[in-house]
């Protein structure tokens, strides 16, 4: 089967893209907090794991559908943080080499997952567990400084889960009887033995991403039928299952690893916040793509932006860029709230800021 011949429906959530700076981009925590150049130095740099919305390009140098390695992607990309060193280079790309590895690598690939099957049907990814390997296997040995005491000065990003419902679970459900909640309890505990992994190896501050409101995207939207502007409920419903299992697991594997630090940005709180009281942050359109999404019909995916194509006359006031992933606005305030949140509904127990001091 490939992917064109997918119902809409499923096809949807079968394409995603590695993103250069949109989605919730980590290097923009840092940014804004401009921690790697504030003179605390508390922060050397991260380490990127995850799928599309903390991709920065890896999945531009692998054979997947699940690229944006054109325009209009990338518009935003050089406006806003210019002159930063922050930005973390995509592990896949030739020029990231030993010289870098002191600001940290992005092994982000879009369509991955927790799980190893996640996302094969949009091509090759780099699945979780790949990701982890080659930290271990490539970057480790290359690090100038691989000590405890220096890699605890890294954070370690976490953005993975989606794809394993959107990708996996739901495009399965029909041979599987695994129920959604047997489902999220088989993503968590292989999360959990991931970070454990990532602990073993050095690592200490965990910056986990939670899933966003998987049901609210445009394709989403889009796909229902009857046709409804409503979020799709289930989708809604996995997403938040799994974040209030991450929570959970949090606060149990802390105590196996001494001397860590675990944090959640809830993404899903936050865009939720956002698309109930769009216009308090300036939003007039929040179930429409900025850009211009051709149709499986028209040639598209549904999800990606038209190549060369159009975008929105004014792409501060969209919640989401294509079907799929958010505007920047929406990420500066992700950002944001990520690195200076005083409140749990948004970070969890504490935000970005406090857990690079610590
Ligand atoms: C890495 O850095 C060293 C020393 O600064 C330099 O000589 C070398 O050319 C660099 N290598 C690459 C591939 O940029
Ligand atoms: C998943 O992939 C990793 C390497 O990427 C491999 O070591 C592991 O055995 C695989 N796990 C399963 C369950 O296939
Ligand atoms: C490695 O980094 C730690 C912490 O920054 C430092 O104390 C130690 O001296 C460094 N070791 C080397 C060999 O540079
Ligand atoms: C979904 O199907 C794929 C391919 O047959 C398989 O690798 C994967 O494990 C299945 N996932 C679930 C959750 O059953
Ligand atoms: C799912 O459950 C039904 C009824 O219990 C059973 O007949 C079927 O074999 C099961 N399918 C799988 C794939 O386990
Ligand atoms: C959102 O944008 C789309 C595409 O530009 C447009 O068709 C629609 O009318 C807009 N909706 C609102 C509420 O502004």
């Amino acid at each position: 089967m490939t992917l064109m011949n997918l119902p809409p429906s499923m096809l949807y959530i079968s394409v995603c893209f590695s993103f250069l700076y949109f989605c919730l981009n980590p290097n923009k925590i840092l940014s804004n907090a401009e921690i790697i150049r504030d003179g605390n130095n508390n922060v050397k740099g991260m380490f990127v794991f995850g799928s599309s919305y903390v991709d920065n390009g890896n999945n531009n140098f692998l054979p997947t559908l699940a690229k944006a390695d054109y325009l209009p992607y990338g518009m935003d990309f050089e406006s806003e943080y210019f002159g930063l060193p922050a930005f973390i280079p995509p592990f896949l790309d030739p020029s990231t080499n030993v010289n870098h590895s002191d600001v940290g690598v992005n092994y982000a690939s879009g369509g991955s997952g927790i799980l190893n099957s996640t996302g094969t049907i949009a091509g090759v990814v780099l699945s979780l567990n790949e990701q982890i390997r080659l930290f271990e296997e490539v970057t480790l040995p290359n690090l100038k400084n691989s000590s405890r005491e220096s890699l605890s000065k890294y954070l370690c990003v976490i953005g993975s889960g989606g794809n394993d419902y959107t990708l996996n679970y739901f495009l399965n459900i029909s041979q599987s009887n695994t129920s959604v909640e047997e489902f999220t309890a088989i993503l968590i505990s292989t999360l959990s033995s991931q970070i454990k992994k990532l602990y073993s190896l050095g690592l200490s501050k965990f910056v986990l991403m939670s899933l966003y409101p998987l049901g609210c995207s445009p394709v989403s939207i889009a796909a229902q039928q009857p046709p409804s502007n409503a979020c799709v409920q289930y989708l809604n419903d996995a997403a938040q299952l799994f974040n209030s299992n991450l929570r959970t697991l949090i606060n149990d594997i802390r105590p196996q690893m001494p001397g860590s630090n675990l944090i959640i940005v809830n993404a899903y709180n936050i865009i939720q916040d956002i698309l109930g009281f769009p216009a308090l942050k300036g939003f007039t359109n929040t179930t429409k793509p900025c850009c211009e999404v051709p149709s499986r019909a028209q040639g598209g995916n549904g999800i990606s932006c038209k190549r060369g194509g159009s975008t929105c006359q004014d792409r501060d006031k969209f919640v989401y860029f294509d079907a799929l992933h958010p505007t920047e606005a929406v990420n500066v305030i992700l950002a944001k709230k990520a690195y200076a949140s005083i409140l749990t509904r948004e970070v969890y127990p504490f935000n970005v800021w406090i857990l690079a001091q610590i």
